[in-house]
């Protein structure tokens, strides 16, 4: 932790500030100490992060467990330079920036960066290239160790490990907040944005983005097997996600392409030619394949579909209504099968 996070966070009980007492430095950083708010309230700092969640309950911890132990098999594989590049292209097209110049032309204007749900630090490292800004990495799961340990050395990143809906900061502090594929592994997707947006100051930015509603066949089957995945032990639902992992395999491998002939509107099919693993995959059921063959990475993808407690599915109508209800004016709006990215700027 960097000596100076002190000065911009605040007691997730009660919002006071804090006192650090550090008990073992490292360079500029403090590895272990504690954070003791004007309440008493006590946090520690281990391994160089601050531990500040406080929620206890047995949905938001069985989905941060799912995240931990996602990340820490798969970590490696999600900080690839081709992942890297692959999700970074990803993002400046979902989020309508086009290109790289666009995006950091952008950041140049804001100072003060929350990554909401960072999972592995791949997205606070892409918000850190002004200098001058400073970006806040959190999430609750053990990812942000992983995240710390890639890019801790990062001079303008701070990496919290603490909980979206309870935040360490004051309100309207951030002048750009971005919770990309997170809010809907939240106990309630709306409130946790409602929320975030109390954190923005006025012409601050939010982009977000969460799972699109699917067709219904696909979401029938998402809740028939969740029901059973996500009370699974990690290790049953791993065996469960190679299972998946297979099966797009096989039928990728298949090159096959089927026509559909005519819209099948119960189903929500429209007319066209398909892959038979994409046909399949968006109207069906979840069984993903990577493109690039990495197997370990698409079990992960599956697996990331079928254990967390919470993954919630929405319409284009319910993320407008949020925007609106917040008085937070949509000025990018893209809907993909997978999901809705969206980017508005607070009234
Ligand atoms: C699918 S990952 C996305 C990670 C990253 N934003 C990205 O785009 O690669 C979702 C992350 O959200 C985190 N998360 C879920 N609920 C959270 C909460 N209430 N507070 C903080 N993080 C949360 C999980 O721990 C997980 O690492
Ligand atoms: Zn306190």
């Amino acid at each position: 932790m960097k000596i100076n996070l002190v000065n911009y966070i605040v007691c997730p009980k009660c919002y006071k500030s804090f006192t650090l007492k550090s008990e073992k430095y490292e360079k500029n950083e403090i590895v272990n100490g504690l954070l003791i708010c004007n309440n008493g309230h006590k946090f520690r700092i281990i391994r160089g992060i601050p531990r500040l969640v406080i929620d206890d309950t047995t949905g938001f911890v069985k989905t941060e467990a799912a995240f931990s132990s996602k990340w820490k098999k798969y970590n490696k594989f999600y900080h690839q330079k081709n992942w890297l590049l692959h999700q970074q292209n990803w993002f400046l097209d979902r989020f309508g920036w086009k290109n790289l110049a666009n995006f950091n032309k952008f950041l140049k204007t804001r100072s003060k960066i929350l990554d909401a749900g960072t999972g592995i630090g791949n997205s606070a490292k892409l918000f850190s290239t002004n200098p001058k800004s400073q970006v806040f990495a959190i999430d609750a799961s053990e990812s942000i160790d992983f995240a710390y340990k890639r890019y801790g050395n990062t001079s303008n990143i701070h990496f919290l490990q603490a909980d979206i809906r309870r935040l360490p900061f004051r309100k309207r502090f951030f002048n750009f907040i971005c919770s990309d594929q997170v809010l809907h592994h939240t106990k309630n997707t709306e409130t946790s944005f409602k929320n975030l947006t109390k954190y923005l100051e006025k012409n601050g930015v939010i982009s977000i983005y969460v799972y699109n509603k699917k067709a219904p066949m696909r979401e029938f089957a998402d809740d028939f097997i969740r029901e059973h995945t996500t009370t699974m032990t990690e290790k049953e639902c791993v065996e469960f996600s190679k299972d998946m992992t297979y099966l797009g395999k096989v039928l990728s491998q298949l090159k096959k392409k089927i026509k559909i002939p005519r819209d099948i509107p119960v189903l929500k099919i429209k007319a066209g030619t398909y892959d038979v693993q994409r046909f399949i995959y968006w109207y069906f059921l979840k069984c993903f394949w990577a493109e690039d063959a990495n197997f370990e990475r698409s079990v992960g993808v599956n697996f990331d579909w079928y254990f967390p407690k919470f993954a919630f599915r929405h319409t284009p109508d319910e993320v407008r209504k949020w925007y609106a209800d917040t008085k937070t004016k949509i000025v990018n709006f893209k809907e993909i099968e997978s999901g809705i990215s969206v980017t508005g700027k607070k009234l």
